[in-house]
């Protein structure tokens, strides 16, 4: 059934069937993806030379009886239940714990953070069954939408959809494939121009910055900060979007905004839309944002990095963030051309 969902998904549209008929996106380039697929040649900083390697492998931690969260697991539909503190009180399984450095993190906070408290393999090499899980139990992901990630996760960004493994950050080909002579390079989520694209939140694009588009930027973090003034909700964020865009255009001479971009207001809506805690009234409040992108400000003013953490005393949202839910703050009619969408600056 999983390979019947695949094929379905990697037609391109197919998760977001809208996004081909947005303005300022051209359609012929979900073709020209298929036919020359822009991607990185395994060398560079999210390259298997550099790629960490732990040699001590343990799978994420399950949910238990005693501490069930949404139920999932095994890749399949939880409760869908939310509004419960995550981690809870006496789970000590899921109690932060810093990567080291044979453990791989990147461009995805969430991920990180999810990795970091063991809801995820803690070294970074994850599988299909654990994403769907983990964005359910912590997040209260909708099933519907949590399996479109993990399947976009595990395709378009080159895990391998045999083995169902993915890298969260680096080229770690070695672990994921089910054969590295058959398969070629698995870049994981450090892919560029798959899942991974220009202009980012937080990350820097990738060839203005030696293939290094994964790690925490405190200057990109200090600038969204600032024009959201401190509340990352849908109108700050629409702003920033815009601001960043701009910003690549200027200084990125290999800019590509290419249709799967869109993805990433998908991903800026994850900061109102599934780490705010409801014992802060559910609000994107900068105590909260911090916490997930590990962002510390220093006594100079500028923001320095201490790993992605939920914060304390977190409680998840209470509806599942479904499919729906996603697609319709991505379409969002005025916000969405304040996000940066080209025809909308060039107007
Ligand atoms: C299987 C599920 C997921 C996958 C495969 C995934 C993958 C990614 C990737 C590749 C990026 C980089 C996009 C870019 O900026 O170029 C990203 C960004 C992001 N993701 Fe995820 N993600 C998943 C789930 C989540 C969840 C559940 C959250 C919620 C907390 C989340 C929050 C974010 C945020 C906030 C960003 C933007 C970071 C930034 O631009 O600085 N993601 N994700």
């Amino acid at each position: 059934m999983k390979q019947a969902i695949f094929a379905l998904l990697v037609s391109g549209t197919y998760a977001f069937p809208w996004v081909a008929e947005q303005p300022g996106v051209d359609s012929s380039l979900f073709e020209a993806r298929r036919a020359h697929k822009r991607q990185q040649t395994g060398e560079g900083a999210g390259g298997p030379a550099t790629c960490p390697f732990n040699a001590n492998h343990v799978a994420a931690s399950p949910v238990t009886s005693k501490y069930p969260y949404n139920n999932a697991k095994n890749g399949l539909p939880g409760n869908g239940k939310g509004g419960f503190q995550v981690p809870a009180t006496g789970d000590t399984a899921h109690a932060f714990v810093a990567p080291g450095p044979n453990d791989i993190r990147g461009p995805c906070p969430g991920l990180n953070a999810a990795a970091n408290h063991k809801f995820l393999a803690h070294d970074g090499i994850t599988t299909f069954n654990e994403l769907v899980d983990a964005q359910q139990n912590i997040y209260n992901v909708g099933y519907d939408l949590a399996l479109v990630l993990a399947v976009l996760g595990l395709t378009t960004a080159d895990g391998d959809p045999v083995t169902e493994k993915l890298s969260i950050g680096c080229d770690a080909t070695t672990r994921t494939s089910v054969n590295p002579a058959l398969t070629g390079s698995e870049p994981g989520l450090d892919g560029h121009n798959k899942f991974e694209s220009d202009a980012s939140l937080t990350r820097n694009d990738f060839f203005t910055h030696n293939g290094d588009d994964f790690s925490f930027n405190g200057t990109l973090f200090g600038m969204m900060d600032k024009t959201c003034g401190s509340n990352f909700d849908v109108s700050g964020l629409s702003l920033y979007r815009k601001q960043r865009w701009h910003q690549s255009q200027v200084e990125n001479p290999n800019f590509y905004f290419g249709p799967l971009a869109l993805l990433l207001y998908g991903a800026a809506s994850f900061l109102y839309e599934l780490m705010p805690s409801g014992t802060h009234g559910y609000a994107p409040d900068l105590a909260t944002i911090s916490s997930f992108f590990g962002a510390e400000k220093q006594s100079d003013g500028t923001w320095g990095f201490v790993h992605e953490k939920i914060p304390p005393n977190w409680t998840n949202r209470v509806s599942p963030y479904s499919g729906t839910d996603v697609n319709q703050q991505i379409k969002l009619g005025p916000e969405y051309k304040n996000l940066g969408c080209p025809t909308a600056l060039t107007k």
